[in-house]
């Protein structure tokens, strides 16, 4: 990308009152934690319908709390990095300045909100919450491990599994019913409220940012053409092309944390 489009870009940035703001796995990557589909990908080493469907847990919640227990285990230690922190002074400016900033993420590492983002639509849940299979209950739950039973047991291997997680060894709501982490999972619809605050973002953004994310997933990708149709500008930032390359105004080739503290760091025009 030139150094002129780049001025281009902030320009229209600087102009934009709605910026709406679609992040995926890859904004997380410079902090530690594995993507998915990239090398080194989650969905490389594993079956993501093993592990992550209704039907997995159906088979052997054990096998799903644990592969859930491992991106805990290794999410506790990561930090926010310069792409999570550029994007919430982004939002910090425009707030200040009475514009209007949404940032949707399909990432479930909490990672925005710890570096001070806070409109933030999760729109596959928090690997932070868990849900009550009985009352419905959704709480906050920091503890790794889940259980004590799930001390020490690794990245789950559905053929080579050794040890089956008896009912009892699963974590368990005051009420006694069974809990599961509170994400959404390939088979299950979004949260109704997520996915409206996510639509009107994108309906009535001027600007769209997309960072980090393939766009293969949906609901989540069809944003990037529902934006192009309401005629926001969009901009991807990500290391390889993407499935909605071709849709996006511009495109700024590399990792996030080292193009977004430059690039983002834009005055609002208005306020
Ligand atoms: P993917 O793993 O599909 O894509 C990650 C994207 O980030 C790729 O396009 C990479 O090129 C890009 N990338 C990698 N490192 C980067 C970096 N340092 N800076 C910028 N970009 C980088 O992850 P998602 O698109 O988030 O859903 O996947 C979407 C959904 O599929 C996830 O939320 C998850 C997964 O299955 C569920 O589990 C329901």
């Amino acid at each position: 990308m030139s150094a002129m489009n780049r001025e281009r870009f902030q320009s229209s940035l600087s102009r934009s009152r709605k910026i709406a703001v679609l992040t995926g796995a890859g904004v997380s990557a410079e902090s530690g934690i594995p993507t998915f589909r990239g090398a080194g990908g989650l969905w490389r080493r594993h079956d993501a319908t093993r592990l992550a469907t209704p039907e997995a847990w159906q088979r052997d919640p054990g096998l799903v709390w644990e592969f859930y227990h491992h991106r805990r285990e290794r999410a506790l230690g990561c930090r926010p990095n310069p792409a999570h922190h550029a994007l919430a002074r982004l939002e910090a400016r425009w707030r200040d300045a009475g514009g209007a900033f949404t940032l949707i993420t399909q990432n479930i590492d909490g990672l925005h909100e710890q570096a001070g983002s806070r409109s933030v639509v999760r729109l596959h849940g928090s690997l932070w919450q868990v849900r009550c299979l009985s009352c419905g209950a959704v709480t906050e739950n920091r503890d790794v491990p889940i259980t004590p039973a799930f001390a020490g047991s690794g990245s789950p291997d559905p053929d080579a599994h050794a040890r089956r997680f008896t009912a009892a060894e699963l974590p368990h709501c005051g009420c006694g019913g069974v809990q599961r982490p509170h994400v959404v999972w390939f088979g299950e619809a979004l949260q109704a409220s997520d996915l409206a605050a996510a639509a009107d973002a994108i309906d009535g953004c001027d600007l769209l940012l997309v960072v980090g994310t393939s766009a293969v997933v949906y609901p989540a990708a069809g944003f990037v053409p529902m934006a192009r149709r309401h005629g926001a500008l969009i901009a991807e930032i990500n290391v390889e092309p993407s499935a909605v390359t071709s849709l996006c105004d511009f495109v700024f080739t590399g990792g996030a944390g080292e193009i977004l503290p430059s690039l983002l760091d834009v005055a609002p025009a208005h306020g």
